[in-house]
């Protein structure tokens, strides 16, 4: 079964036929919501808005241990997350879908591993590559054969929020070598590892970056939501049932 999490302005999936919602506890405390049980072109599905579903919870407190922990205990094969970010890139225009190959990690304070509640020996997961080449490849196939056009690969700059950055900020990252910036990618990511489940991100670039467009004066996340919005309606939801029948 697929795994969902869905961002900034992706509520529940359109295309998602809800069964049934169920609250889980976890060892980590209570995640984002309910996960919502449901089908994407038949197939078995479970969702969660990581914001939670009235988008109450800032990206800093979000509960990421707990929100990954209850979708592996549902047994899930793979986990798709969606996420909005600033374009830093050229190609990176809003509106643009991006499935992002590498992390820049520049959040801090956030609950970063799985294994300090319980005896865990300590444990070092590899993150060279941090998003799965196979669920990545599948993304990017079920694009193709839905016609939708999806950029194949880019550094995702995650940073701490909930403010937007500065101008200077983005250009350190752009310096950095990221591509787009967005706030909750880790340690979404990294957990997801560590849990040993598949996982790639879905990218919705909702405005430019701070400074990147110099016409831009300032950034309207209620219209970058809005772009999100759009992108939705117009090629993730294509992509996800075609995703979810390979
Ligand atoms: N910066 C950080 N996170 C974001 C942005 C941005 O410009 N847009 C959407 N998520």
């Amino acid at each position: 079964m697929l795994a969902l999490i869905g961002g900034t302005g992706a509520g529940q999936p359109a295309n998602l036929q809800i069964t049934n919602r169920l609250v889980v506890r976890t060892p980590y405390g209570d995640p984002s919501g309910a996960l919502t049980f449901g089908e994407v072109a038949g197939r078995p599905v479970v969702f969660i808005a990581r914001h939670g579903y009235g988008h109450t919870i800032p990206p800093h407190l979000i509960n990421y241990r707990a929100n990954i922990w209850a979708l592996t205990q549902q047994h899930v094969t793979h986990i798709v997350a969606i996420a909005s970010v600033g374009g830093i890139r050229a190609d990176m225009s809003p509106g643009t879908l991006v499935v992002p190959d590498q992390i820049l990690d520049y959040t801090w304070g956030r609950k970063q591993t799985m294994f300090e509640v319980g005896e865990h020996p300590v444990t070092h997961v590899d993150f060279t590559e941090p998003y799965n080449a196979e669920l990545r490849a599948a993304m990017l196939d079920a694009a193709q054969q839905t016609q939708v056009k999806l950029v194949d690969g880019g550094t995702y700059a995650c940073t701490q929020g909930p403010r937007l950055e500065t101008a200077a900020e983005i250009r350190r990252i752009q310096n950095d070598g990221g591509d787009m910036v967005g706030m909750t990618g880790m340690p979404e990511a990294v957990l997801a590892r560590e849990a040993g489940v598949p996982y790639a991100t879905l990218a919705v670039v909702s405005n430019w970056a701070a400074g990147v467009n110099t016409s831009q004066k300032r950034i309207v996340m209620e219209d970058a939501s809005e772009i999100v919005r759009q992108s939705l309606s117009g090629g993730v939801y294509e992509i996800l049932s075609q995703l979810v029948k390979q």
